[in-house]
């Protein structure tokens, strides 16, 4: 089905979830140069647009080197709460009714700014966009896989004062950062402890990584989603694995475009996932870097790919269903999606 202007809108207007979503990679280059003013950071760019420019990627690291510079200048709470008050207003302009919001602590307490500066910020910008605009969300700390596994378990003691305790919203954690040569048996100890804590579990598997990558996410960290995950379309048996036990893929498509895992759109994999009955949802990862949000990221992979709008509430409904909200809470967002697709029928 083309895209056409009547699609166009519908896709916009559907209430859905984002499941994978970088706070860091929301910082648009503008606020990056005004907080590098305000904390008096210097940044190796000239300008806004010279920092734009350097968005041209080849892979994932050469992605990572320009995303850990800018959030160098993230120091105070209200940088963080900036930050983040600034997606949930994206969020709410793409119809996001529920996020789930992934933080890189380590990039942040490495600096000198402690758990409690970033935590207090996300957590305060969150709490205002639900009673603004309805929007519930979660938090879900990274541990970043080029570091050591004791840097991650320091890390994970450091935060313990925040998951789940009245009022917060951290409730799991995941894993990021560069995906090649670091497995996610490295972290197996960390996430043990993590599961002993009854912590929610998602980790980043199969971006640029092996399939292999994502049975061992399975088996040894027990993930409960798997974040991107679009090399599984190489393993048969994982594909029929990952269908049974109805682990759904955080599926990131400009990202994917952009850090060379397809060389275009056309080419990418998602509706073959969604047609072998994998609970695919559509993200945006880092949205400032990507070249989108929510909505861009539907927008483009419906033009390039030949889905239908059933497509699209499929996925939409699966952004609800494999959030880490309780059973409750599906359901009233279930039902909203449920009124939207009557209403559009009319
Ligand atoms: N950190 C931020 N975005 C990431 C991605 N797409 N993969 C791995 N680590 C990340
Ligand atoms: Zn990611």
């Amino acid at each position: 089905m083309p895209l056409t202007p009547e699609l166009a809108r519908t896709l916009c207007a559907m209430p859905k979830a984002e499941l994978h979503l970088h706070i860091e990679g929301t910082l648009e280059p503008e606020l990056i140069f005004r907080l590098a003013e305000r904390n008096r950071v210097a940044l190796p760019y000239p300008s806004v647009q010279a920092l734009r420019d350097a968005y041209a990627f080849t892979d994932l690291q050469s992605f990572l080197d320009i995303y850990y510079a800018g959030a160098s200048v993230l120091l105070t709470e209200d940088d963080f709460y900036d930050m983040t008050r600034a997606y949930m207003q994206r969020a709410a302009a793409d119809n996001i009714r529920h996020a789930e919001i992934f933080f890189d602590p380590q990039t942040h307490t490495s600096r000198g700014v402690s758990m409690a500066t970033v935590v207090n910020g996300i957590e305060r910008a969150l709490a205002e966009a639900q009673a603004r605009d309805g929007i519930t969300s979660r938090l879900i700390l990274c541990f970043l896989r080029h570091l050591p596994e004791d840097d991650a378990l320091q890390t994970l003691e450091t935060a313990l004062p925040y998951f789940n305790s009245h009022g917060h919203r951290l409730v799991g954690v995941g894993l990021d950062s560069s995906e090649q040569g670091h497995p996610p048996n490295k972290f197996a100890r960390v996430f043990e402890r993590c599961r002993a804590l009854g912590l929610r579990i998602v980790a980043h598997a199969g971006e640029e990584g092996p399939p292999e990558y994502i049975h061992e996410a399975l088996d040894m960290l027990r993930v409960e989603r798997v974040d991107h995950g679009v090399r599984a379309i190489e393993d048969e048996a994982l594909l029929a694995r990952l269908a049974r036990e109805k682990i759904a893929l955080t599926v990131c498509p400009l990202s994917n475009v952009r850090l060379k895992v397809f060389d275009h759109m056309g080419q990418h994999t998602l509706h073959q996932l969604l047609k072998r009955g994998l609970a695919v949802t559509i993200n945006s990862d880092d949205p400032a870097y990507f070249g989108g949000y929510l909505n861009d990221n539907f927008l483009a992979t419906f033009d390039a790919l030949d889905m239908t709008l059933d497509d699209a509430y499929t996925m939409a409904r699966n952004s609800f269903e494999a959030s880490f909200i309780d059973d409750a809470e599906k359901r009233r967002l279930v039902g909203e999606l449920e009124q939207f697709r009557a209403a559009q029928a009319q």
